[in-house]
């Protein structure tokens, strides 16, 4: 496994690769890799000959200077963990190696930003877009995964992928979970033992609305989910919006046409985490 800390030295090392007919698949992660950032891999490594992953926090998407700082950063336990799995390259560049200028580009994101994470969190899909694309242009992989726990951003990789004319197949890759349900987020190491004992009402409960759903409206769906949570006194729900998987609009009936997920971003003290489920059809 290569460690490299130059974007042109990947670049040609990839276009080696490439030239000789090898398949790229690509991972970009913050670090504080966990299990589900390893199953990303893991499918990698089912349809590509040669696995790079990125590991940069990166300081444009973060709307929030404190949790930046907060952000669990981890780096030789990250290396040890790629080691023990199938992965080529791990590309960790300085924040001057991805940024070495102000980049202004601009993104048109429709209105795939306009709600949840894009409208509680302003900017952040674009320092994700922005990163992302500037991955990207330096991988340029065959094929690059991202998991569904963060479903909002892949439509909005989606939407730029096709919008900048890469030709990436982006490969959407399900939530994996700890054992009593919640999702698994590098933002967990944060939680204080007591929050983590209650944070496994988030998942617990969207499970349930999926079932609650099938007699209830769904207003009545996304109001049981939101005063169930907020009960707990260690949780304060920012936003539960059940939408279409598409267009991401927030839906009003069950019938309506397509497939429906629930989204929520939950504020635990200091740490805000995120989750989702798809409703039956
Ligand atoms: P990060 O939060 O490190 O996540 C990296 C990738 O791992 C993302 O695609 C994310 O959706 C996926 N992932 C995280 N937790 C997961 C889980 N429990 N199950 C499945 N996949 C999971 O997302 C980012 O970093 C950044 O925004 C990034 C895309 C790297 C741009 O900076």
């Amino acid at each position: 496994m290569k460690i490299l800390k130059s974007a042109k030295k990947l670049t040609k090392e990839v276009e080696n690769l490439k030239s000789q007919g090898n398949s790229i698949g690509f991972v970009p992660t913050m670090g504080a890799l966990h299990q589900g950032h390893l199953s990303l891999i893991e499918n990698a490594n089912h349809y590509n000959d040669i696995i790079i992953v990125s590991i940069f926090v990166n300081p444009t998407q973060f709307n929030d200077k404190d949790d930046y700082d907060r952000y669990p950063r981890t780096m030789d336990v990250d290396i040890e963990k790629l080691k023990k799995v199938k992965c080529d390259y791990v590309f960790t560049p300085e924040e001057n190696e991805m940024y070495p200028e102000e980049d202004n580009r601009e993104f048109n994101f429709g209105n795939l930003d306009k709600v949840m994470e894009g409208e509680h969190r302003p900017g952040h899909f674009k320092g994700v877009a922005l990163v992302v694309s500037k991955l990207f242009e330096i991988v340029n992989p065959h094929k690059a995964y991202f998991g569904e726990k963060d479903f909002q951003q892949v439509a909005v990789i989606k939407h730029i992928t096709k919008q900048l004319g890469f030709n990436i197949e982006i490969v959407p890759c399900p939530i994996i979970r700890e054992k009593d349900g919640l999702a698994m987020s590098s933002r967990n190491t944060l939680l204080t033992t007591d929050q983590r004992m209650n944070v496994s009402l988030i998942s617990k409960t969207i499970f349930e609305a999926r079932e609650r759903s099938k007699k209830m409206t769904v207003s009545e769906t996304k109001d049981w989910v939101i005063r169930t949570i907020n009960d707990n006194p260690y949780l304060n729900v920012e936003y539960f919006e059940i939408v279409d998987e598409s267009s991401l609009e927030p839906i009003d009936n069950w019938s309506q046409k397509g497939e429906k997920v629930g989204c929520i971003a939950v504020h635990v003290g200091k740490v805000r985490l995120i989750d989702n489920i798809r409703f039956y059809s």
